[in-house]
């Protein structure tokens, strides 16, 4: 098999059937002319690699599911319109009324808050667990337990689960393992060569990479994503040709940009961890980390994102973030610029005082998304600022 880097810039590419075009044009059309010389167009059949109308697929869209899924390793990737389209339209394919889903309580706060909010109101039950043990997880499986669901490295805790040893114990009893790889990417970790019955994306963090798309992912098996396919359509949660060639030019660049990024959180993550100003730092490839040996084991790499907790809490933390000025304060990540944010008032707003507490997310935390820049750049920004 070809490398990654190979595989980001030609997988999923279009352009030897187009004019020569190097570049996958953007077919910006709702409908495509039925095929009429095609006697199954008049029995109402859509013959394989025939567009209809782009709410259900679209080449533009088609282009970039391919190079996904090259890159994941999984039959069958599906583009959304974001990261949420993904996650709720997949949960949704595989729930139904009195299913339930076991659920790691650290999670990106957008889908905590569909878990806990939207889902009891289907009546699927979510049972969060709040641990990072496989086994500790698996036990709250009962017999509705249809789907577990993972994230790892997490939000903005950046722990891990052991991925294989979850798939193993869910799969013993007869659950799917949906896990969101946004944070990773498939460059550091490829769950479903773990076991994971499907991935799932916010494409506007590193997939893109550059901040200017909202898009997501779901890839599985072809069996898998032919259970999320028509709800996809059904909901109008697929992406739109545009986006899909941006988040297909970024993947391009994905391999280079996510080892810069890995080189760079590395870096501000040793520098964070012996400053002053800093009560705790949090990053994988730390080996202060406590999962640092997972992290060896299971990841190609740390990742881009490290969190640390500002001696003084929140009001020092917000006094520092107000004097950075290579790094900005914004809610998202994975982009080529560093940004920043405070869980207490972006990411985690769905949860509880007590329940960040118990997740370990203190009010002077701050979540830092490690950009491209020159690494000295960005200590020194981090420096002024803290002191
Ligand atoms: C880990 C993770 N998953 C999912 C999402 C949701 O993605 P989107 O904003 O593209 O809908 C986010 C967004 O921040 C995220 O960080």
């Amino acid at each position: 098999m070809k490398g990654f880097s190979t595989r980001s810039v030609h997988d999923g590419d279009l352009s030897l059937r187009y004019e020569g075009a190097i570049n996958t044009p953007i077919f910006q059309s709702s409908t495509f002319a039925f095929p009429t010389d095609d006697p199954r167009t008049w029995n109402g059949e859509v013959p394989e690699g025939t567009y209809i109308y782009s709410r259900n697929a679209n080449p533009t869209v088609k282009a970039v599911e391919d190079k996904l899924a090259s890159l994941e390793g999984g039959e069958e990737a599906l583009a959304f319109s974001s990261g949420m389209g993904a996650i709720a339209t997949t949960l949704l394919s595989f729930l139904g009324k009195g299913d339930n889903i076991v659920s790691m309580q650290d999670l990106y706060g957008g889908t905590y808050n569909l878990l806990k909010n939207e889902m009891p109101r289907l009546g699927i039950e979510v049972k969060f667990v709040p641990t990072t043990s496989p086994a500790e997880l698996c036990a709250a499986i009962d017999k509705r337990t249809k789907v577990v669901y993972l994230e790892s490295p997490t939000n903005p805790m950046l722990k891990l689960i052991d991925i294989k040893e979850t798939c193993r114990l869910a799969h013993k009893k007869g659950c799917k393992v949906l896990i969101d790889n946004t944070f990773a990417t498939p460059i550091l970790q490829r769950p479903l060569s773990l076991g994971a019955d499907v991935v799932l994306h916010s494409a506007t963090k590193y997939l893109n990479g550059h901040s200017d798309v909202i898009a997501g992912f779901a890839v599985g098996s072809k069996a898998d994503m032919a259970l999320v396919h028509p709800r996809r359509k059904l909901f109008g949660a697929i992406m739109d040709p545009l986006p899909a060639y941006l988040v297909g030019r970024g993947m391009k660049t994905l391999d280079l940009r996510v080892r810069r990024h890995d080189a760079n959180a590395m870096a501000v993550a040793e520098f964070l961890e012996s400053h002053p100003k800093v009560t705790k730092c949090l990053y994988p490839g730390l080996r202060s980390h406590p999962d640092h040996e997972l992290a060896k084991a299971q990841m190609d790499g740390f990742g881009g994102m490290v969190s640390f907790e500002v001696k003084g809490g929140r009001k020092a933390a917000e006094k520092a973030i107000k004097r950075f000025e290579v790094i900005s304060m914004a809610a998202s990540l994975g982009g080529v610029e560093s940004l920043a944010s405070m869980p207490v008032n972006t990411s985690h707003t769905a949860f509880s005082k007590e329940e960040r507490k118990k997740l370990g997310i203190g009010d002077g935390m701050i979540r830092l998304s490690v950009g491209i820049e020159n690494v000295e750049d960005l200590c020194q920004d981090l420096d002024r600022a803290l002191r």
